[in-house]
């Protein structure tokens, strides 16, 4: 049971005979900040007394005098200039506890009305390096479809590759120039990913030859501006100064912008011009980037050869690709890909012009949307299609075949413009029912506070992050097992697969953890610690459960069964505290059991929107529940049998709890640690 949607259908009850629409209150039934005040706080008299011309705490009165949870909660409480403070009762909650003994859900309900979500993450464009942006993607895409999975709800997750796109038309024109074909039979990916990079780095080079100029003219032109505001600002009296140093500062941010732009530009070049190998091939290669988008055109006009080199690299790439998701266990009901929907770019684009849904302007095949500064281009004067244009035939091809309710994608927050207007044009287009929504993240920083990159300049490739992530997991693992009081009980082989479970959960949970609107700092260290707020911590939380068990030597799933068995035969009405197995004497198992059936709640958080770091925060907190409880109640040794049973079945539930978060995660447990 999700015991807070329950109070708040209590409370509309209590509600509904003193105002017409309740609902909007209901936000104010909250859990209590602070235990000592209960377990729940409904702050609604204060803003109802209001309404309504009334004190608060008289009103207050009324809705506890009309509020009926005596079934689950204590007399409730009136605090303050108007709180109600909810207690439940702590037969109800042991209750819940003994009746969620046998359920593999742990008490947490399906949705009355399960929706269909296609889900659009990971999305990485192949034979491009991926890096540690993709990592937020296909980890937060995974975790919110297996929870909304868990709840119900049909989910179908397509892998929208980037198999189609202008790196295409680089690799083509690195392999058909300056391919090793060595290289390429031993390990052609990696070669592909080298005549990429060697590529795009000479078209931006012409790039930036041809820019500079421009960039050069800007400085020169803000700095003389600048010039002219200081003198007016110099000779200005204190008041116009003070009206007039905005101005001024942001003029000296432009400035040193634009010159920062040509540094970096220079810095490009010369990297270019000074290198041996490169300088040559520059001069050589003058009109690379026209060639390559040619490349790329004739690929996407069927061109036989780049046809045949596209089906030739593509198997390889996807390749590399799946090795990742099998090492981090993520699976894809379609991967689609751009390429898929090639043929049907004309028709989109012959729909939306038909119905006067766009025109040609400047020989682009616009969109023009309100609201908006520029128009959506879906076709540009040479006759390529965009991305964009891509996006709106995987909309109708997925509302034909999937009937969605809602579109996720699952991007990092600098596609923001592109799903903006997309989704704007789709509705003209007359999907306007679905809920198309961009599941937008921040961006993974360095300890410099700048996107995370390896030393080379590089981003960092994902498998070597894995690789870090795992030899970090191995040692915390051995010194914690080298640390044991008994000695350590693991061999090298247990200890390795150990390391592996615990290093891509580190990764992944990292990531959870973090609000994920916000950018985060990437840290092996932070992630694999043994505390505070990591998986490593709850994974451990989870081994030291099983460890009781083993230590005890308990069949756990047997003293399961036995207990559910004694408690669910006693007739409803003669059940008495004193048949439950679970007894909530101690205040920390009083706690830990409430954290566990919190789980319903936290999972409900964490899809109102979509964000898992509800459900990491909600496992952390009852990690540390558990651990209070492990420090203040002996469980093999208890004083009597009845309460080392009850113990145990606690240890139990709060095991499966993790277990089960986790898993919702997309992180693995271990029996050990
Ligand atoms: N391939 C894109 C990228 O790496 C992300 C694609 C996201 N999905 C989509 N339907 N646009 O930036």
């Amino acid at each position: 049971m999700n015991i807070l949607v329950e109070l708040r259908a209590r409370f509309r009850q209590a509600l509904a005979g003193l105002v017409d629409d309740p609902a909007g209150l209901l936000d104010l039934i909250r859990p209590a900040q602070d235990a000592r005040f209960g377990d729940y706080q409904a702050n609604v008299a204060m803003p109802l007394a209001k309404q309504l011309g009334k004190a608060p705490r008289d009103v207050a009165a009324e809705i506890v005098q009309r509020l009926e949870v005596s079934d689950l909660c204590d007399p409730p409480e009136v605090a303050g200039p108007g709180f109600i403070n909810l207690r439940l009762r702590d037969d109800w909650l042991a209750s819940q506890l003994s009746g969620a003994l046998l359920d593999p859900r742990l008490g947490v309900a399906t949705v009355d009305q399960p929706a269909t979500f296609v889900l659009d993450y990971s999305s990485p464009n192949v034979a491009k390096p991926m890096h540690v942006g993709h990592i937020r993607s296909t980890v937060i895409g995974d975790s919110l479809s297996r929870i909304l999975r868990f709840l119900g709800h049909r989910v179908i997750s397509d892998n929208h590759l980037g198999d189609w796109g202008t790196q295409f038309g680089m690799i083509i024109y690195g392999y058909k120039h300056f391919r090793d074909d060595e290289a390429f039979a031993r390990a052609p990916v990696q070669e592909l990913s080298r005549l990429y990079k060697l590529v795009s780095q000479l078209v931006d080079y012409q790039q930036i030859r041809r820019t500079l100029p421009d960039l050069r003219a800007r400085v020169v032109q803000r700095e003389q501006t600048l010039a002219e505001q200081q003198s007016l600002y110099d000779s200005a009296d204190p008041a116009e100064q003070k009206r007039l140093a905005k101005r001024l500062r942001s003029l000296q941010s432009q400035v040193s912008e634009a010159r920062a732009e040509v540094a970096a530009a220079e810095q490009k070049l010369a990297a270019v011009e000074q290198s041996p190998l490169l300088s040559p091939l520059a001069l050589a290669h003058p009109e690379i980037g026209t060639a390559v988008l040619q490349e790329t055109a004739k690929l996407h006009a069927d061109d036989p050869e780049n046809v045949r080199l596209w089906h030739d690299f593509l198997p390889a790439c996807r390749d590399e690709i799946q090795r990742l998701y099998t090492r981090l266990d993520i699976h894809f009901d379609y991967e689609y890909g751009e390429s898929f929907y090639h043929q049907r770019l004309g028709d989109v684009v012959t729909q939306f012009r038909d119905r006067g849904l766009a025109r040609v302007s400047e020989g682009a095949v616009c969109v023009f949307l309100d609201g908006f500064d520029a128009p959506m281009i879906i076709q540009k004067s040479d006759g390529a299609y965009l991305y964009a244009t891509t996006d709106l035939a995987t909309i109708d091809f997925r509302m034909q075949n999937f009937q969605p309710d809602a579109i996720f994608y699952v991007v990092d927050h600098r596609q923001k413009e592109h799903f903006d207007k997309l989704f704007a044009a789709a509705r003209l287009w007359g999907y306007d029912r679905v809920d198309l929504r961009h599941i937008s993240f921040g961006t993974v920083l360095g300890e410099d506070g700048k996107p995370y990159k390896t030393r080379a300049g590089d981003t960092v490739g994902l498998e070597g992050l894995l690789d870090e992530a795992v030899r970090r997991a191995y040692a915390v693992v051995a010194a914690n097992d080298d640390g044991k009081p008994d000695g350590p009980e693991l061999d090298d082989t247990q200890r390795r697969h150990i390391a592996e479970v615990v290093g891509h959960a580190a990764i992944k949970y990292a990531d959870l953890c973090q609000n994920r609107t916000s950018d985060y700092e990437f840290s092996y260290d932070k992630m694999v610690a043994l505390e505070g707020n990591t998986a490593t911590y709850m994974q451990y939380s989870y081994a030291r459960t099983q460890s009781i068990f083993a230590k005890g030597d308990v069949d756990v799933t047997a003293l399961r069964a036995e207990a559910a068995k004694a408690w669910g035969s006693a007739p409803n009405a003669s059940r008495s505290e004193a048949e439950n197995p679970i007894h909530l004497d101690h205040p920390t198992e009083r706690a830990l059991g409430l954290q566990v059936l919190r789980l319903s709640e936290a999972i409900g958080e964490a899809v109102v929107d979509y964000r898992p770091n509800l459900l990491t925060g909600y496992l952390f907190d009852l990690a540390k529940r558990f651990s209070e409880f492990y420090q203040q109640c002996k469980v093999l040794k208890a004083e009597s049998e009845p309460q080392r049973l009850s113990r145990l079945l606690l240890c139990d539930l709060a095991g499966r709890a993790i277990r089960l978060g986790l898993e919702l995660l997309g992180i693995r447990t271990v029996e050990k640690m």
